[in-house]
């Protein structure tokens, strides 16, 4: 028996929806790396460590709920985790743990493939962990965001530790910018008929992102098409935080296109 194979895994509840099995493990293959990805879904986060061990797991990716819960029981932690308050990668090495944050990269990386993210201004949609990484990364990058969020008191205090300026969601017709991006669930399959801002405010935005990727086109994207704004899908972002992991496990460069391409392949089979 072959004892060379590496394992990986997903945890989170739920995870029988992730399209990161099939993304991961057609990398790995398309790299030659003997390995295997799995999902595994985990109520409690001290369940996670048990499975790391147990499994011999080298890698995890960490999804909802346990992205911040997960933090307290690592050995190291990178400075990017800490300041966005999440991880969502974890690398087991030598007995030790660490964690490191991929959303924002990928984020990064995304946009990075559309438009050019200094000194441009972002209109960033909600105030939760997603918010949390973008705000981090287009900071990183020399941009500015604006926090507009449902609730009053949780975007204003994120506004005020990234020294942003906070709107309510409401409000987001009083702003112009250079890019919309949206980190709410709204428009998230199966509410596909909803949208977090209303069409007609559209037009103060030359770029609109959505970082659902299920569906491809939200109604955000759609009403961004019809108002002639450029629009960036949640496909791509995706495809990168997912291929950043398998660059901090392996060291190696992933096949972007290639990952991307089985991915937009899947979503197109369940969609018709
Ligand atoms: P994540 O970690 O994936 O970003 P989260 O922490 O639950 O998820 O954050 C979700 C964000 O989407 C929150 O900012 C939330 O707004 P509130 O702070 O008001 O709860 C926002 N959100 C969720 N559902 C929403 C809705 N129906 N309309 C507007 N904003 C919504």
């Amino acid at each position: 028996m072959k004892n060379n194979s590496k394992t990986f895994a997903l945890f989170g509840n739920p995870v029988g929806h992730s399209l990161s099995p099939l993304m991961h493990n057609a990398a790995f293959e398309k790299m030659n790396i003997d390995a295997r990805y799995m999902a595994i879904r985990v109520e409690n986060v001290r369940d996670i460590l048990t499975e790391i061990k147990k499994l011999s797991i080298h890698g995890a990716s960490i999804t909802i709920p346990h992205k911040t819960a997960i933090m307290e029981y690592l050995d190291e932690i990178s400075s990017s985790s800490v300041r966005i308050g999440a991880v969502n990668t974890v690398t087991h090495s030598n007995g030790k743990l660490k964690g490191d944050n991929t959303d924002w990269t990928g984020l990064v990386l995304s946009l990075r493939e559309s438009i050019e993210i200094e000194g441009k201004t972002f209109a960033i949609l909600g105030a939760g962990g997603a918010a949390r990484a973008a705000i981090f990364g287009i900071l990183e990058e020399g941009g500015t965001s604006i926090v507009l969020n449902r609730t009053t008191i949780k975007g204003e205090e994120l506004a005020k530790e990234f020294g942003c300026e906070f709107y309510p969601l409401t409000e987001t017709g009083k702003i112009k910018g250079d890019c919309l991006i949206n980190t709410t669930p709204v428009g998230m399959f199966p509410d596909t008929e909803k949208s977090p801002v209303s069409k007609n405010i559209l037009q103060n935005f030359l770029w609109v992102m959505d970082i659902i990727y299920n569906p491809l086109k939200t109604k955000l994207l759609k009403d961004a098409e019809e108002a002639g704004c450029s629009t960036i899908t949640g496909v791509s972002m995706f495809v990168r935080q997912g291929a950043e992991q398998i660059k901090i496990w392996t060291g190696l460069q992933p096949p972007i296109d290639f990952m991307k391409k089985v991915v937009l392949e899947k979503m197109k089979n369940e969609t018709s």
